[in-house]
C-alpha cells in the first residue's frame, strides 16, 4: 500500500487492502470526516455507530499518512512530560489526561475484544532510563510526575536494552500492536455500520450554505452537517498553524544477529530521545529503533539521519540486517497537550483534532471519543482541557515563542537565504535542491535517470520555501509541515493545492 513518502514502513509492507466503491448520491451526511487514520477511522466507527451518516474523505488511500508509519507505542507515559503539564496546567488537569491515555488503551482494547481483532496487541511494561547525574535529577522528577497523577512506576534496576544506564524506572500497564491491523479491522466495521469512504479525494473548499457544509472536492461536492478535520493541521491559515510545529521522526527495523531483543517498550530521556520495542517480522522478532526527530524541512541530509541512527543502534546491539528503514510526521504542540474540539474562528460545525505530540495512537483514538461525543452532544471529561480555542497565555508561552519566531523567520527570510547560485546541471542523480537559477528560486529534482523535475518552492499554503527530504524524496515544507512529492503533487497539508510545474527535462 502506498504512503506520504519513499520508504516503506513494516506495518504496510504486503498490506493491500481495497475499499469498496460505494455511491454516495446527493442526500446530505450527518458528518464528513477528511482524512482515514487513526482519528478519521475512530471518529467515524464511533459516530456511524452512534447513529450518525457519516463519509469519510481520503485525499490518497486510507492510512496513507502517519497511521502507517507509527511505531505505535500505546503508552501513558506521554512525551510531554507529567512535571511539565503539572507546571502548566495544574496537577487536577494533568491527571486529567493521565486518565484520557488510560481510556484511550481501553478503548483500543475494547474494539479488539469485541471486534475480535487479531493485530498483535501485547501488554508490556515500559521504562525510562537516564545516562548521567544531569539526568538521574529529571528520571527523578519525572518519576514523581507519574506518581502525582497516578501513574504506577517505580525504580528499576534493569533495564531490557543493553544500553548503558544510570538510574532507571519501570512502569507496567503499557502496549504495542500492529497499527494497520487494527484500523483495517476498524475500516470493516465502519463499512459494515453502514459508513462510507471516498479514497483519492482531495478537499479544495468548505462552504455553509443553509446549515449544511458543502465541501467542494476533486471528486465533487459532497454535503453534511458537521465536518471534522483529522489530517494533522487543518488546511487554511489558522490559529493553529501558529501553534503546532511540523517534526519528523526516523525509524529503524533491524533484525539482530543474536536474541537481544527487548520485550517492553524503552525509552531514553535524550533531546531528541531513542525509543525501542520489538514486533514481528516474517514469523521472527524484529527490533524497531526510533528517535534523531528533527523539525520538518530543517534538516539538509535526511539520509545522514538514517545512518546517525543506525550508527547508535550499532554501537548497542548486533545488527544482522536493516530490512525497513522509514521518517514519519507529527505535530507539537506549543503548550503540550493536542487540540481537539472545534476550529477556532469558524462556525459550530468544524472540528479539528492536531498536535499529538508523539503519542498519536493514544491521541488520534482519545480524539475520536472527543470529537464523536461534542457532535451527539454528550458531556466529554476532556473537551474543554484539550479545546483548540483555549487561552493559556502562560502555558508554553516560551515554546510558542520560540516556534513562532522560527515561522515568522521563513515567512520572510527565506527568499534572501536560498543557497547561491547553482545549475540545474550540477545535481546529482536523486538530488533535490532549491537552487538559483537566473534569478529565479527553483526547487529542482534529478531522478535517478537524470530527469529533471522544477517546481516554484513556495508552499501553496502560506508562501515558505520548501526544503528538499532525501530520504522520502519528498519537498517538505518547515512552517506547517505540507508535503509534497517530486511532481509537486500534496503527499500531506495543509496545503490543498499542488506546487507549480515549471518545467523539467
Ligand atoms: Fe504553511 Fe507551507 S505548510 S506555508
Amino acid at each position: 500500500m502506498n504512503r506520504d513518502a519513499f520508504t516503506t514502513t513494516l506495518w504496510q509492507d504486503g498490506f493491500n487492502i481495497r475499499i469498496p466503491e460505494k455511491e454516495t448520491g446527493n442526500v446530505p451526511f450527518d458528518v464528513i470526516i477528511v482524512g482515514a487514520g487513526i482519528t478519521g477511522i475512530t471518529t467515524g466507527l464511533l459516530l456511524q455507530r452512534a447513529g450518525k451518516k457519516c463519509l469519510i474523505l481520503e485525499a490518497h488511500t486510507v492510512c496513507f499518512g502517519t497511521s502507517s508509519a507509527t511505531t505505535a507505542h500505546l503508552n501513558t507515559v506521554l512525551d510531554n512530560t507529567y512535571p511539565g503539564l503539572i507546571k502548566k496546567f495544574g496537577a487536577n488537569n494533568a491527571l486529567l489526561i493521565a486518565q484520557g491515555a488510560k481510556e484511550a488503551i481501553h478503548l483500543i482494547k475494547a474494539h479488539i475484544r469485541h471486534y475480535q481483532i487479531d493485530c498483535d496487541f501485547e501488554e508490556k511494561t515500559g521504562y525510562l532510563y537516564a545516562q548521567n547525574k544531569k539526568e538521574d535529577a529529571e528520571l527523578e522528577t519525572l518519576l514523581e510526575g507519574m506518581l502525582t497523577v497516578g501513574i504506577e512506576a517505580a525504580p528499576s534496576l534493569t533495564t531490557p536494552v543493553p544500553v548503558p544506564f544510570t538510574t532507571a524506572i519501570r512502569f507496567p500497564e503499557q502496549a504495542q500492536f500492529h497499527p494497520l491491523k487494527y484500523l483495517f479491522a476498524l475500516i470493516h466495521q465502519f463499512l459494515a455500520a453502514g459508513g462510507t469512504i471516498r479514497e483519492a479525494t482531495m478537499v479544495q473548499q468548505v462552504a455553509e450554505k443553509e446549515n449544511v457544509r458543502e465541501v467542494f472536492t476533486t471528486t465533487g461536492v459532497y454535503r453534511a452537517t458537521d465536518i471534522v478535520y483529522a489530517t494533522h493541521i487543518p488546511p487554511g491559515v489558522n490559529l493553529l498553524h501558529f501553534r503546532c510545529a511540523p517534526y519528523r521522526s526516523y525509524v529503524l527495523g533491524i533484525r539482530l544477529k543474536d536474541n537481544s531483543y527487548p520485550d517492553a517498550l524503552v525509552y531514553d530521556i535524550e533531546d531528541p530521545y531513542h525509543y525501542f520495542r520489538t514486533a514481528r517480522y516474517q514469523g521472527t522478532p524484529l527490533l524497531i529503533i526510533g528517535g534523531c526527530d528533527h523539525k520538518t524541512g530543517h534538516e539538509v541530509n535526511t539520509e545522514q539521519v538514517f545512518r546517525e541512527l543506525e550508527a547508535y543502534a550499532a554501537s548497542y546491539f548486533n545488527i544482522g540486517s536493516v530490512p525497513y528503514r522509514w521518517s514519519s510526521q507529527y505535530y507539537e504542540p506549543a503548550d503540550g497537550l493536542p487540540y481537539i474540539g472545534l476550529l477556532p474562528g469558524n462556525d459550530d460545525h468544524l472540528y479539528v483534532a492536531t498536535g499529538y505530540s508523539g503519542n498519536g495512537m493514544i491521541f488520534g483514538t482519545l480524539a475520536g471519543r472527543i470529537l464523536s461525543d461534542l457532535i451527539t452532544g454528550v458531556d466529554n471529561p476532556y473537551a474543554d482541557l484539550l479545546a483548540p480555542s483555549r487561552i493559556k497565555p502562560v502555558a508554553g508561552f516560551t515554546n510558542f515563542i520560540k516556534e513562532n519566531a522560527d515561522v515568522v523567520k521563513h515567512f520572510i527570510g527565506d527568499r534572501l537565504s536560498v543557497e547561491t547560485l547553482e545549475v540545474l546541471a550540477a545535481l546529482a542523480p536523486g538530488e533535490g535542491k532549491v537552487v538559483k537559477y537566473d534569478g529565479q528560486s527553483i526547487a529542482a529534482y534529478k531522478d535517478p535517470q537524470g530527469k529533471i523535475f522544477t517546481l516554484d518552492p513556495v508552499c501553496p499554503h502560506a508562501g515558505c520555501l520548501v526544503q528538499w527530504n532525501n530520504a522520502e524524496r519528498s519537498w517538505d515544507c518547515p512552517c506547517h509541515g505540507s508535503r509534497f512529492d517530486v511532481t509537486g503533487a500534496v503527499l500531506s497539508g495543509p496545503a490543498q493545492k499542488a506546487l507549480e510545474q515549471l518545467g523539467g527535462s
